[in-house]
């Protein structure tokens, strides 16, 4: 089938670079033409693990091309992806104005074709309806569409992956038509995956997602309430958590506590479901409480750098991880900044490693020092941070460790480091929630 997808990103990329591996004719459209040329170029603009062998695989193949316009790119196909940025507006509200304009250029080249609009874009419930209505209104060919929505769960750093062995696919279509059409597009990948998929309305579909980032948020400020519970009780969250996660009702999946989620994602969604809790009239202490609890994590291991290092002025501090999360180069809301953005302006002296995000820290955050290995990192700090849990910092050696650091203390933001051998080498070690 043919389809386009408009909004070149994490997910607009990872889905037509997926659907093309399937065999599909996939045009992805972005009015970032930097972007598009790497593309036609078989760069990927992110970083994401197999990305850029399924990009150059299905350039050659003939299967994926890239076009800047929309107005090039959406007669051919039947299906046409909205995956643009929703960014948060100042009061949490979802940003929808990219949205918008892509179902105005929409409008404004569609011909008289059958085409289905598929949502893909993370939106408040009822979204669809207002898409359908802009592309309705501003279309002078009569248009005939229907709009559906088709949440996204990939997570960045396991997209590819997570896109072709989907935990579910849910689909969120009020017309016969437009769910036999969406249908024959993911055939071959339910065939291939085995995942099941949802039939749904649209607004549930839109809800399905907001609903779905909201619980998984819930669930890691829960384990880092617990953390500070334990913390204060003199427990150990680990051994908490793992055997509450046992319970197969709960489960052990995002149950880990640290320095709390960031990322493109949770922040923004949860603001946006929030609101419209709020404007449902429905009470979201519940959401407000998932996000104070969040703040309060990097905050409180700042608190706990602080009373141990006591005056930060001149201290060198080692950062391992600047990304929100290992796997991935994206630095959007990670709670590492915002940590070293507070430390250094206390006058901390702070020498950081990550192995993918630096470069685009640099852009944003001067006032450190950039090291070029992992061990230059750790050389002569008076304190070592983890922020990030990459493999490669989990498989350090501590003893090689304690004779790099000038004194050996340890906060390990993310618990990658065994507490008792850090104490009995002699570090003072600070984990979370133990
Ligand atoms: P992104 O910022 O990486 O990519 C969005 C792309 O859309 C950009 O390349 C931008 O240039 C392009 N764009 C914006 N307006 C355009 C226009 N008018 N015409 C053509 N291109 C345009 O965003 P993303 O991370 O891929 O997220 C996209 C959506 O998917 C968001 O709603 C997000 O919440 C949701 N989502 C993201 C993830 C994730 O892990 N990143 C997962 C699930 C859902
Ligand atoms: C998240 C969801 O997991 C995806 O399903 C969803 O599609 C995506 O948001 C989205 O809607 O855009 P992502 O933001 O890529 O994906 O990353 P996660 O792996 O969910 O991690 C988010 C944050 O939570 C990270 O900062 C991570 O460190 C933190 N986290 C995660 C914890 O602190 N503890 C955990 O147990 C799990």
């Amino acid at each position: 089938m043919k389809a386009t997808i408009i909004g070149t990103g994490y997910v607009g990329l990872t889905t037509g670079v997926c659907l093309a591996e399937l065999g599909h004719q996939i045009i992805c459209v972005d009015n970032n033409v930097e972007k598009i040329e790497k593309l036609k170029d078989g760069i990927s603009p992110i970083f994401e693990p197999g990305i850029e062998e399924l990009i150059k695989k299905n350039l050659t193949a003939g299967r994926l091309t890239f076009a800047t316009e929309i107005a090039q790119a959406i007669n051919e196909a039947e299906i046409i992806f909205i995956c643009v940025n929703t960014p948060p507006k100042q009061d949490g509200r979802a940003e929808l104005k990219y949205v918008e304009k892509v179902a105005r250029d929409i409008a404004e080249s569609i011909n008289g074709d059958y085409k289905v609009i598929v949502d893909k874009s993370t939106v408040p419930v009822k979204t669809a309806e207002k898409v359908a209505e802009t592309i309705l209104r501003y279309s002078k060919t009569g248009a005939k569409i229907d709009v559906i929505s088709n949440p996204e769960f990939l997570k960045e750093g396991t997209a590819i992956d997570d896109t072709m062995n989907p935990d579910r696919i849910i689909i969120g279509v009020d017309s016969k038509a437009a769910e036999e059409k969406i249908l024959e597009l993911y055939r071959p990948l339910i065939e291939k995956s085995g995942a099941p998929i949802k039939i749904v309305s649209v607004r549930s579909a839109e809800l399905i997602k907001h609903g779905a980032n909201a619980f998984l948020a819930t669930k890691i400020s829960f384990a880092n309430l617990m953390a500070q519970i334990c913390e204060q009780a003199g427990a150990d969250v680990i051994e908490v958590l793992q055997a509450i996660g046992m319970d197969e009702r709960i489960g052990n999946q995002f149950l880990n506590p640290g320095i709390g989620f960031g990322g493109s994602c949770f922040p923004k969604d949860i603001a946006a479901f929030k609101k419209t809790m709020e404007i449902l009239g429905i009470d979201n202490s519940l959401i407000k409480a998932v996000e104070e609890i969040n703040q309060n994590a990097w905050q409180h291991f700042v608190q706990k750098i602080e009373k141990e290092l006591w005056v930060l002025d001149g201290k060198v501090i080692g950062v391992l991880g600047l990304a929100f999360k290992p796997n991935t180069d994206d630095i959007r809301n990670s709670p590492a900044i915002k940590i070293i953005e507070k430390l250094a302006g206390d006058g901390a002296n702070i020498k950081v490693y990550d192995p993918q995000a630096m470069a685009n820290a640099q852009k944003t955050l001067t006032n450190i020092t950039y090291c070029q290995t992992v061990n230059e990192a750790i050389k002569d700090s008076e304190a070592l941070l983890i922020c990030t849990e990459w493999d490669e910092f989990k498989n350090l050696n501590l003893a090689d460790i304690l004779k790099m650091m000038a004194t050996p203390i340890i906060f390990d933001g993310r618990n990658i480091f065994d507490q008792k051998t850090a104490r009995e080498l002699g570090f003072k070690y600070f984990g979370i929630g133990r």
